[in-house]
């Protein structure tokens, strides 16, 4: 039986993944309203790498004999001032989740519990790859700047990313 201390974190992380996917899901419809087809993408395929990251604490949650709770999911924001806006934002929200499982981590070392400790490993690899990939498209949109053709190249770049669900990576 896992530790209700535990139970209640990875609870709420569920929460945070959730919330993740539905603030990159919004992202995604804010660009398709402005015909930037490849950054709608590539928020499209995160939301779905999100709803995997909640899914993989769920299973874990069940394995263990915990029970899930779901809890009720903050609105995000609807509106970005441009694409740099809009994944500075995504950069700040990585780096809290990256925070958390940091948080996750420690609780599980303090309580001896090794096996959440095991699987929290997968995420601590998970949030450094997020983190960079939106390090490199900020720089990228620095780069550009205003102009325009930049931009449509990025965002035909942005266009080819595919989504592989977790359960197919095996993880
Ligand atoms: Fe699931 Fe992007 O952290």
């Amino acid at each position: 039986m896992i530790d209700t201390e535990i139970e209640e974190e990875i609870n709420r992380q569920i929460n945070e993944e959730m919330y993740s996917a539905y603030l990159y899901l919004s992202m995604s419809a804010h660009f398709e309203s402005l015909g930037l087809k490849g950054f709608a993408n590539w928020m499209y395929v995160q939301y779905q790498e999100e709803m995997d990251h909640a899914m993989k604490f769920y299973r874990y949650l069940h394995e263990r004999g915990g029970k899930v709770r779901l809890y009720a999911l903050k609105e995000p924001p609807h509106e970005w001032k441009s694409p740099l806006h809009a994944f500075e934002e995504t950069l700040k929200h990585e780096r809290h989740i990256t925070e958390r499982i940091n948080f996750l981590v420690d609780l599980a070392e303090r309580k001896k519990d090794r096996a959440t400790f095991n699987m929290l490993q997968w995420y601590i690899d998970e949030q450094v790859e997020e983190e960079a990939n939106d390090e490199e498209i900020i720089a990228r949109l620095k780069l550009i700047g205003e102009s325009a053709q930049g931009l449509l190249m990025l965002d035909s770049e942005l266009g080819q990313r595919v989504y592989v669900p977790l359960v197919q990576e095996g993880k």
